[in-house]
């Protein structure tokens, strides 16, 4: 008889950071002091962070050792040697170019190739990317097939692209293509639920994107856990190692922007990765303006070598074996006692639906950021909301707000830096706010800014 296999944490624990506990009453004062906004809440006021997965992972020993290594020359450091040699293998791609972070990769990108009145194409773009499209006064467009709209349809690859969707688009503006500059595909799919694109898609975008000979980028944060989902859940790929998925994976596009703050496992860095040499020219000619010389980029030499490592760390399988199952266990104990999650559990993150959450409160009272708000109070448990308070727009010319079609709460999981007792806690506090999820009320919002205002806004609660 075969058990079922127990998969515990791949590593020991060699240093250890101290988290301070608060009271329910310590935490609404904090809250109010915050505006409503988990944003402006100082860590140590927070006992379990699922603020974001992006540089808030655990390194590994041999990551320290390589900060220790770093060689911090100016110009043609052996650690931007051994980072660009990494991602050389790793990705394919001839052409890789440091970054302080994934969205400055991002701006490089986009001003280089988009102009106002053009639109960008993807399966979703998060809200860096799709700010640095507005940006340029570009239009990000998310191409979700209309059936994963649904949170509680199972799709094993529910971040794919509608291909429909894309094929009328493009056929729509065929006497000016110019309009469309590049496709984007953002595996796994965050603001979709942290959910896999299969190969499929990838290969398909690919074969639409040179079939009408525009360029195809990849926004890379999370591929590793994307190869590892092609490989549990696409029996072509069972028997193939997820370095060669990865490979296979990018061998579809023209290049790629990263954060490595998420797969990298490191605590900040970023590259852009392309095959075009003109391309490539003016991207470093733009890096060198703003963000460093081409072998640093806006990094030090110990964060090249950090990255390194952390991205080889990243494909080992029994990480990503654990990062996947710890995830799911996460998703599926709260799903079990009738919390409604996006489902299935992403890679990354468990997303709850807080408009099946709290069905009481209009998306106008923006239900996903009360919820994150009551996690908060209730265990001093930080999530994001990923709903109308960070996608809605206030258009000040008719004085409406336009909603996002999600209210999502997510529970990023940072990466390596909590136990299965931390989550166990997590699931109790969500359990106990579920129970009482009649008496949580709605927000308004009192101020924001123009971008990304969920970073700054304030809130207040209705009564
Ligand atoms: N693309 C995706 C899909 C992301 O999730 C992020 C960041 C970025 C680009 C930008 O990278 O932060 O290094 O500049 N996402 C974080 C999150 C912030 O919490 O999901 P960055």
């Amino acid at each position: 008889m075969h058990e079922k296999e127990i998969i515990i944490e791949p590593f020991r624990i060699k240093s250890v950071q101290s988290i301070k506990m608060n009271t329910y009453s310590e935490r609404l004062d904090i809250l109010k002091k915050a505006d409503f906004n988990l944003f402006k809440i100082d860590s140590r006021d927070v006992i379990i962070d699922l603020l974001t997965d992006s540089g808030t992972g655990a390194m590994s020993s041999e990551q320290w050792a390589g900060i220790m290594r770093g060689d911090e020359s100016y110009a043609g450091s052996p650690s931007f040697n051994f980072f660009e040699q990494t991602i050389q293998n790793m990705f394919g791609y001839q052409f890789v170019i440091p970054t302080h972070q994934g969205r400055a990769a991002e701006r490089i990108l986009f001003s280089l190739m988009c102009k106002k009145g053009d639109i960008i194409p993807s399966n979703a773009h998060f809200d860096t990317t799709r700010a640095n499209i507005e940006f340029q006064g570009s239009e990000a467009l998310d191409l979700v097939p209309d059936e994963f709209k649904d949170t509680q349809s199972y799709h094993p690859f529910k971040g794919d692209m509608d291909i429909e969707k894309l094929e009328n688009l493009l056929d729509q503006n065929k006497e000016d293509l110019s309009k469309i500059p590049l496709i984007m595909l953002t595996i796994t799919n965050n603001s979709g639920g942290g959910q896999p694109v299969s190969m499929k898609n990838i290969k398909d975008v690919s074969s639409i994107a040179k079939k009408y000979m525009i360029p195809l980028y990849i926004d890379a944060c999370r591929f590793a856990e994307n190869a590892y989902f092609i490989k549990e859940r696409d029996s072509n790929y069972n028997n193939v190692s997820v370095h060669d998925i990865v490979k296979e994976m990018f061998s579809y596009a023209d290049g790629c922007t990263m954060s490595a703050k998420k797969d990298g496992i490191a605590n900040i860095g970023g590259f852009l990765c392309t095959n075009d040499e003109k391309l490539a020219v003016k991207k470093k000619n733009l890096l060198i303006l703003t963000e460093g010389f081409p072998t640093y980029g806006g990094l030090a030499g110990r964060d090249l070598e950090a990255i390194a490592i952390g991205l080889k760390e990243a494909l080992e399988i029994d990480y990503l074996k654990y990062r996947v199952t710890s995830t799911a266990y996460l998703g599926n104990k709260i799903s079990d006692a009738g919390v409604p999650i996006m489902q299935p559990p992403g890679g990354h993150a468990i997303y709850i639906d807080a408009k099946l959450f709290l069905p009481h409160l209009k998306v106008s009272e923006y239900p996903g950021q009360a919820l994150a708000c009551h996690l908060y109070l209730e265990g001093g448990i930080r999530t994001s909301e990923i709903g109308s308070f960070m996608f809605g727009r206030f258009n000040p010319e008719t004085n409406e707000e336009m909603f996002a079609d999600k209210e999502l709460v997510r529970l990023a999981i940072p990466r390596r830096t909590y136990t299965q007792s931390h989550i166990d806690y997590v699931v109790q506090k969500i359990i106990d706010t579920y129970k009482k999820r009649d008496e949580i009320k709605g927000l308004k919002i009192v101020s924001q800014p123009e971008f990304l205002r969920h970073f700054t806004a304030s809130l207040t609660q209705i009564n």
